[in-house]
């Protein structure tokens, strides 16, 4: 199964990914996921990445583009299958994975939507918390952690204050629509609606992805 996850930032994309990759197996690729670890990592593309991620910015094409063709390169993406969250965000990137993934010979089989409303995403933004060892996300407030939880096993986002987030939902809106236009088009996006319990959000993917199998 070779699935895109889409939707504002905040929308669920990585709630619903974690959970998708437990029940279906795919490999998740994130884009944010990759530039964090290279950010954390402090290599080159990671001081690159950083420059744009702290403004709310998108990592230029090249860079990304590169990044996610090199890993649907790698072996295990034939047997398991992927989940691309994040990925395309620019109408360019999503030419570019057209490319990427004749050339490779895999076919798209579905892109999930998660439509949340905007109004919703700066609660969403500025309550999430990550643990620091497994990299869990929750939130204070929608989702925490089970039980008496200590909040310095836990960090935020650099890119989750209030200004960065208004531009990062400014960005990811302007570019949005022409990408689902070019997969709506294609006959393969799936609506889901985000501004529900995570778990409902799940029951409505899971139906979705079982019923492309
Ligand atoms: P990225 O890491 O992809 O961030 P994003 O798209 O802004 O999305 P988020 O990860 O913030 O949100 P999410 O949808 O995963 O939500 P989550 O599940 O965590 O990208 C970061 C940056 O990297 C970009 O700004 C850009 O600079 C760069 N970048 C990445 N990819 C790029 C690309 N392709 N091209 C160029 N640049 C790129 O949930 C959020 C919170 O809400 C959590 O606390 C969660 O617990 C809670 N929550 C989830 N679901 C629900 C629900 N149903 N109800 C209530 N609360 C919920
Ligand atoms: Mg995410």
């Amino acid at each position: 199964m070779n699935l895109l996850i889409m939707g504002l930032p905040g929308a669920g994309k990585g709630t619903q990914a974690a959970k998708i990759v437990e029940r279906f197996g795919v490999a998740h690729i994130s884009t944010g996921d990759m530039f964090r670890a290279a950010m954390a990592n402090q290599t080159e593309m990671g001081k690159l990445a950083k420059s744009y991620i702290d403004k709310g910015e998108l990592v230029p094409d090249e860079v990304t583009n590169g990044i996610v063709k090199e890993r649907l390169a790698q072996t295990d993406i034939a047997e398991k299958g992927f989940l691309l969250d994040g990925y395309p965000r620019t109408i360019e990137q999503a030419y570019a994975l057209d490319q990427t993934l004749a050339e490779l010979n895999i076919t798209l089989d579905g892109v999930i939507n998660i439509e949340v409303n905007p109004d919703s995403l700066l609660e969403r933004l500025s309550g999430r918390i990550i643990h620091k060892v497994t990299g869990e996300t929750f939130h204070k407030v929608f989702n925490p952690p089970a039980g008496d939880y200590n909040e310095d096993d836990y960090y935020q986002r650099e890119d989750d204050k209030p200004e960065t987030v208004k531009r990062r939902l400014d960005v990811n809106i302007a570019q949005g629509e022409p990408i689902l236009a070019h997969y709506r088009e294609k006959n393969l996006v799936h609506d889901i609606q985000g501004n529900q319990e995570i778990d409902s959000v799940f029951a409505d993917v899971e139906k979705v992805i079982s019923s492309l199998k």
